[in-house]
């Protein structure tokens, strides 16, 4: 959801590009770099990825002051005057932005009312404008200034021709701040930043930094100094590049981060809540978009096979423009992959507003998530970069089912035996999906047979629809197939009425309370001419089986959704699509 940098120190434009290729998995539809020199500010920038942008920069350029972007356009089509970083009309700024700026028409048109041109159709050129038009004799009062006329989502790096620092702007967009002995980075994600600095700090909302070689102070936007802590930055993981099939590479690893979610889950305090505080709980909501929103749907389905009180899932964001209910008696489990997907954290602030507890979910520590909520759980899926999401998920759906049933076992909903029984039976899971993975070409041949339908539709009943939701979302998200999952007693309810020949059905019938339910559902759909594929423990006729192994029946969907990913993986290779950077998307969604 763009990426932003900005740097001083030696080396600054093969920094940036270094940097800019790391933050493409946030956008990729441009690129762009200003680097300051003796002469003022170069600008460079370039449709597609950033290595189109490296072969657009000559070798003799040179400076220590750069600042880079990569987008996912939001406003304005994807072309050459839309990509970053933005001049002010003087050429004596230069800005790069990630978020929204809500208000940028009214600007816009009262920029246009003294004469300003707009080059582009982005939200962002406005703020390059309004810092010319606010500069008197102050770099830092005319960021002030600007930051003030601002409203809505942004981190903003600026760079100017007046003095030698950088600045930035930031509120509700991720800026992280960076030092080391010889320079000063902004960045939208820390681990960007792990490989040049030993210190970082993630700015708060409503600041303004201001960078030079040796320091960054922070500003509130009166003016006032904002004191902001810095921390070590070992635990940060560096993003190793995003060349390759990362999709498949994090698949493979999905059997060894179950065995790290649950030791992690365990060695960091597992629930790490009070008695007291869970027997109160009344409500418990599990919060998040995309695929964390699947997962919060099977770990609720799960949930509420343990416990008695409400486990409800909803999607962030509608959860922060509709009415549910949020007293002190809610937990709120937030799950992100990211950490900083702009919809969950809104949805954290209206929780804790009304008084609610709020519990992170994340792979990604030091992200804004784990500063908003009131409690952090590492689920330790490690980074994933393929922007379809599959190991998180499944590292995901390991750490509810654990949270959750200390919860249930807390609220003496379950009792020890069945506790011990539940996390005993995680252990086997890792050689279950080790054996689906070694079927993968069974999978890809199935691939190869549906790549072509018409559409694909998944159903499942229970703790299965969920799953079915995550393969559709995978299928449709890098394959571009049309797909929907459904409840499967819903089909005749009218989607029955697509069923025919070319369209393929991809049915999990793990709950073995349900399977003579989804034989059922199963001949309807083949008998009305559509291909189907089942992934189950169990056998049905007239279906292509990837069959799974038996496992306790909290854990199938943890399972059952590894063929699906695969299923999605290899439809995609099959139709030649860029898995790891689908159209239109991006990994990181940090504007509501
Ligand atoms: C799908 C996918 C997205 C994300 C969603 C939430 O494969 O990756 O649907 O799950 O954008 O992202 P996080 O988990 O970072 O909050």
């Amino acid at each position: 959801m763009c990426g932003i940098f900005g740097m001083l120190g030696q080396n600054a434009v093969a920094d940036t590009l270094k940097a800019l290729k790391t933050l493409e998995y946030r956008g990729y539809d441009s690129a762009g770099i200003a680097v300051k020199d003796g002469n003022g500010i170069k600008l460079f920038k370039t449709v597609g990825r950033v290595e189109n942008l490296k072969d657009a920069i000559p070798s003799e350029v040179y400076g220590t002051l750069a600042i880079g972007h990569t987008r996912w356009a939001t406003h304005g089509e994807v072309c050459q005057g839309n990509a970053h970083p933005f001049y002010s009309a003087d050429k004596n700024f230069a800005i790069v932005h990630n978020g929204i700026i809500e208000n940028h028409l009214s600007l816009k048109y009262q920029l246009s009312s003294v004469g300003v041109d707009f080059s582009s159709q982005t939200d962002s050129e406005t703020v390059a404008h309004l810092l010319q038009k606010n500069y008197k004799n102050s770099v830092l009062d005319s960021v002030l200034a600007t930051a003030n006329q601002l409203e809505g989502s942004f981190a903003i790096v600026v760079a100017n021709t007046y003095d030698d620092n950088l600045y930035a702007i930031k509120n509700k967009s991720p800026l992280v701040v960076g030092i080391n002995r010889d320079g000063a980075y902004f960045c939208s994600d820390v681990r960007c930043l792990s490989r040049w600095v030993d210190k970082v700090a993630v700015a708060p909302d409503n600041v303004v930094a201001v960078a030079n070689r040796q320091s960054v102070a922070f500003y509130d936007f009166k003016g006032n100094p904002v004191s902001v802590k810095f921390f070590a930055v070992e635990n940060a993981e560096e993003i190793s590049g995003a060349d390759g099939d990362y999709m498949l590479k994090e698949i493979l690893e999905i059997p060894e981060k179950i065995r790290q979610a649950k030791q992690g889950y365990f060695k960091s305090g597992g629930l790490s809540l009070p008695a007291k505080t869970v027997h109160r709980v009344k409500r418990i909501y599990l919060i998040g978009c995309g695929t964390a929103y699947n997962s919060g749907l099977e770990a609720a389905a799960i949930a509420r096979k343990m416990l008695s009180i409400d486990v409800i899932p909803v999607i962030a964001s509608e959860f922060i423009y509709d009415n549910y209910p949020v007293d002190s008696y809610t937990l709120a489990f937030f799950i992100s992959q990211s950490g900083e997907t702009a919809d969950t954290i809104r949805a954290v602030e209206k929780v804790r507003e009304q008084g609610g507890f709020t519990y992170a979910v994340t792979n990604t520590q030091a992200s804004s998530l784990c500063f908003v909520c009131d409690k952090v759980k590492n689920i330790y899926a490690d980074g994933e970069y393929a922007v379809a999401s599959t190991k998180a998920y499944n590292c995901q759906l390991v750490t509810l089912l654990l949270l959750l049933t200390d919860v249930s076992y807390l609220k003496g909903a379950i009792d020890d035996e069945t506790r011990k029984k539940i996390v005993e039976s995680i252990d086997v899971l890792p050689t279950a999906i080790d054996k689906v993975l070694s079927n993968s070409y069974q999978i890809a041949k199935l691939a190869e047979e549906i790549k072509d339908s018409s559409a694909v539709f998944f159903i499942g009943r229970t703790a299965d629809y969920p799953t079915a939701c995550e393969g559709s979302l995978k299928l449709k998200e890098i394959s571009y197939i049309h797909s929907e999952a459904y409840p499967a007693g819903e089909l005749k309810h009218g989607t029955l009425a697509l069923m025919e020949k070319g369209v393929t059905v991809v049915a999990i019938a793990c709950d073995s309370l349900q399977i003579d339910k989804m034989a059922l559902s199963i001949s309807e759909v083949a008998t009305r001419g559509a291909k189907v594929v089942c992934v189950s423990p169990y056998s049905f006729e007239n279906t292509a089986l990837l069959s799974i192994p038996v496992v306790n029946r909290y854990l199938y969907g943890i399972l059952s959704v590894v063929p699906l990913q695969l299923l999605a993986y290899y439809v995609a290779k099959r139709l030649g699509r860029d898995v790891d950077k689908p159209r239109n998307l991006a990994k990181s969604v940090t504007v509501e």
